[in-house]
């Protein structure tokens, strides 16, 4: 294991030192572009402006005799648009593609100054965080890159799964984690044919009683994998996220699946099409009753410490400390979003 004294060190001569604190930024979703396509790439300065982090795939999804059109046109998409305080990330193909290196090497070379985070698929454990730190710290280097630049892996294999928390803790350079369902459920060899979401086999039935028919309640598919996930980025200070829900017309199913990560601690997930934008920044702001009621703990207890009872519900630290979680988030969606700030009264 690395000296902790060690672990804050850049990895290569030149590199910018790693942060000790993410830095802090609204990811409420992490909007697909599929890169190689120009009619996509159009719409981008747009959609710069309606989503709070801007990726373009390179990985799964392209296909192959698109995979070098995809990282030329995500770099002319990178050089081209000014994405403000929206996030610039791209995810680049799985570390044992033909693929991969060119991604990392040529991207970095070429906007490596304005890339906010780098995706990782397929993530099996800490040593494929280790093998892309030390590669980026190498290039930033040799690029004069002025900020590190970060790593979100996709939890997407059950090795990944068994490996979690040691992913979490691999690197300073570790931005978070995404569920890859897709994938992670063909690697489980689950017995689906959906990107994330439930499934309505999946249930528990009730108890007999006579001849009545028996309720069944479908249960969370992904409830485990998510707890395990948050459990693991909270230790480490880094951030969970849903992933991928591919039934794009199903929009309440949608809803239903982001608003669990959201409730479990999940801060944001991919749009994979642009109505889940606008289902991503309804779930993943705070709900405005909700920020009133955490604003009123917030008030009744200035310094966070004692009991209060706040409309018949005992408040404690604890609480207080819930309260600053909504709050905290609440404000930092009102930075973005001017009508949000007026509804939250902020
Ligand atoms: C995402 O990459 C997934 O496999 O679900
Ligand atoms: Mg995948």
């Amino acid at each position: 294991m690395k000296l902790p004294r060690n672990f804050f060190k850049p990895l290569a001569i030149g590199a910018p030192a790693p942060y000790r604190e993410l830095p802090v930024r609204l990811e409420r979703m992490i909007h697909f572009v599929p890169p190689h396509m120009e009619k996509m790439r159009a719409k981008v300065p747009d959609l710069a402006k309606q989503v709070d982090v801007a990726l373009g795939n390179l990985e799964d999804a392209i296909p192959i005799d698109a995979k070098e059109a995809a990282r030329s046109g995500f770099i002319e998409m990178a050089r081209n648009v000014d994405f403000g305080s929206t996030g610039l990330w791209t995810r680049i193909n799985a570390l044992n593609s033909p693929w991969a290196l060119d991604d990392i090497i040529d991207v970095v070379a070429a906007i490596g100054n304005k890339l906010d985070v780098i995706m990782l698929p397929k993530v099996d454990g800490p040593w494929d965080i280790a093998y892309l730190d030390q590669l980026l710290a190498q290039l930033e280097a040799k690029h004069a890159i002025g900020k590190p630049i970060l790593i979100h892996a996709i939890l997407e294999t059950a090795e990944g799964v068994k490996n979690v928390e040691a992913i979490a803790a691999a690197s300073p350079r570790m931005h978070g984690m995404s569920l890859g369902p897709a994938d992670l459920a063909a690697s489980r060899a689950m017995k689906t044919t959906r990107v994330g979401g439930g499934h309505p086999d999946y249930m528990v039935l009730a108890d007999p009683e006579g001849d009545k028919p028996r309720a069944g309640y479908q249960q969370d598919l992904w409830h485990y994998t998510v707890g395990k996930m948050v459990d693991a980025c909270a230790a480490n200070a880094i951030k969970p996220f849903y992933g991928p829900f591919g039934d794009f017309a199903d929009l309440a199913a949608c809803e239903s699946q982001f608003r669990n990560a959201f409730l479990q601690g999940c801060v944001g997930a991919w749009s994979l099409h642009p109505t889940q934008i606008a289902i991503a920044k309804k779930v993943y702001s705070p709900d405005p009753g909700e920020v009133a009621f955490a604003l009123k703990i917030l008030e009744a207890m200035p310094d966070g410490a004692g009991a209060v009872m706040i409309d018949g519900k005992m408040q404690d630290d604890a609480t207080w400390k819930q309260a600053k979680v909504i709050v905290d988030l609440a404000k930092l969606v009102s930075e973005k979003d001017a009508e949000m700030a007026k509804v939250y009264g902020l």
